[in-house]
């Protein structure tokens, strides 16, 4: 079934055989197709610099579908339909020659084109400007955008503006994958359709939140990249500081994009500054040395493929934050994120505070207080921690902590549930913006982090280093153990 509710585009996706597009933007095209989701008349270009026709690249993306997408899913009449919509062009992205054949392949197409930039930060500005140039571009044109924007402030500035010299802001789709997540969305509903959280969601009833982000990945064949960036502009800049917007953010007056990325640009403007002293005290930067995750032996940082052995490069960071408003006043956000971790594991636990009266037994006083538990990936869900009496005529008054849960999976359990790149390309096509991120908000995010960058390279101390498999530096559970507290551990 053809949905009429999805506008047809032309999407012409540069990067068309890189890993992004095969591991996440192909399968989420395809679902997209699959669930009538996609425009009738929709075509997608894939550009490369591979020297390849159009039937072998088409091959590529049936084998890579193959290999991505669950089998009950790969429907073949389906799959067919998908793959008769793509076309390929050989180009250099640098040149301005060979940009004609976009042209060309546009000719008489009413629907709005949809540039994708799958490809690193620092030619986005040449293919932009080539594109402008060879005239493929009309009043309706997008662009969307992959996250790192840049490396800092300075050059996030630079990419930012050369992206603004050929599209307006209200056309410029920045991808933070995580905002596409069913969970992540579920916060917004979390928050501001319930008043039980929304009335609590402040310093008076919460005493400090966690946010983890682990991974048991390493590098997976990403050095090159990895090691120019680290776990701070990989994964803080962006989704880690994401997330705590959405927590921290004030009510929007509403659900359009500028309503809620004006809420959450006021909170990476509170954020507390990072100075050398509490640059020492309140971050742990982490490396991974070999060892062990789920029984097998795994190499240490420095020695995966093609790594350089004196690298600094963080792969852990764990921080103390807090942002300086009312709302928020006195309240520490525990951030952390690692690869080579025990378990892939998001999520963001909301501690709240203790009764002002306590009457239950003195022994059990470290029970007493509610949790929040959102938990974004594995197994998408929402848990609430409270205290119940524990059953039984021997048990006198004892307390006994326990969910009340809501896992998505079995609580919807016809609906699968999209991968965050399904969503953010429909919300594309459909030209909706309040899943991506404005320029100030990168640009916020980035001053934020410069501090931490800046504060590292003056200290020039090396990273910690933690086995692969365990939960990061042992510094890190020194860092939250100081203020009385520990890392949620139900894992
Ligand atoms: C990407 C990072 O943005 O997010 C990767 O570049 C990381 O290093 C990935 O592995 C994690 O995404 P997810 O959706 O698997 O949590």
């Amino acid at each position: 079934m053809i949905h009429d509710t999805t506008p047809d585009i032309d999407l012409a996706l540069f990067g068309a055989l890189g890993d992004l597009a095969l591991r996440k933007l192909y399968p989420a095209l395809y679902h997209l197709d699959r669930d009538g989701l996609l425009g009738e008349s929709t075509r997608i270009l894939g550009l490369a610099r591979q020297d390849i026709d159009g039937e072998t690249f088409r091959q590529r993306v049936q084998q890579a579908l193959k290999k991505r997408v669950k089998a009950e899913t790969l429907d073949k009449a389906c799959l067919e339909r998908f793959i008769a919509r793509l076309e390929y062009l050989k180009l250099d992205f640098a040149t301005v020659e060979g940009y004609d054949a976009i042209a060309k392949w546009r000719e008489g197409a009413e629907r709005p084109m949809t540039i994708y930039l799958a490809v690193p930060a620092s030619i986005y500005g040449d293919i932009c400007r080539n594109l402008n140039a060879s005239g493929s571009l009309d009043d309706e044109s997008r662009v969307v955008v992959e996250k790192p924007i840049g490396y800092d402030l300075a050059s996030s500035q630079a990419i930012n503006d050369a992206i603004g010299e050929v599209f307006p802001e209200s056309r410029i789709y920045r991808i933070d994958h995580y905002l596409g997540k069913e969970t992540v969305q579920n916060l917004i509903a979390l928050r501001f359709a319930n008043p039980l959280f929304g009335n609590q969601w402040n310093q008076n009833q919460i005493s400090h939140v966690e946010i983890t982000v682990a991974e048991q990945v390493g590098i997976e064949g990403r050095w090159g990249y990895f090691d120019k960036a680290g776990q701070l502009r990989d994964m803080v800049q962006n989704h880690l500081l994401q997330l705590l917007c959405l927590i921290a953010m004030d009510p929007p007056s509403n659900l359009d994009a500028d309503a809620i990325r004006d809420e959450k640009v006021k909170v990476l403007k509170a954020l507390k500054p990072f100075t050398q002293e509490n640059l020492g005290r309140d971050v742990v930067r982490g490396q991974y040395i070999a060892g062990s995750i789920d029984g097998t032996s795994v190499p240490g940082y420095l020695e995966e493929e093609g790594a350089n052995t004196d690298s600094r490069t963080e792969t852990f960071v764990a921080m103390k934050t807090e942002v300086s408003n009312w709302r928020w006043a006195g309240v520490p956000f525990y951030l952390r994120t690692g690869k080579r971790m025990p378990e892939k594991l998001s999520q963001i636990v909301i501690h709240f505070r203790q009764q002002p009266h306590y009457i239950f037994d003195p022994d059990q006083r470290d029970l007493a207080a509610n949790k929040l538990i959102i938990r974004l990936q594995p197994e998408e869900g929402i848990a609430l921690q409270v205290l119940t009496k524990d059953g039984g005529l021997d048990k006198g008054m004892r307390l006994r902590p326990g969910p009340l849960h809501l896992d998505f999976n079995s609580a919807f359990p016809k609906s699968r549930i999209p991968d965050a790149y399904e969503r953010l390309l429909l919300e594309v096509m459909k030209g909706q913006q309040y899943l991506f991120v404005r320029r100030d908000e990168v640009e916020y995010a980035w001053r934020w982090c410069d501090q931490l960058i800046e504060g590292w390279a003056a200290r020039d101390v090396p990273p910690r280093r933690y086995p692969a498999g365990s939960w990061g530096p042992v510094a890190s559970i020194a860092m939250i153990t100081k203020d009385g507290r520990s890392w949620y551990e139900d894992y």
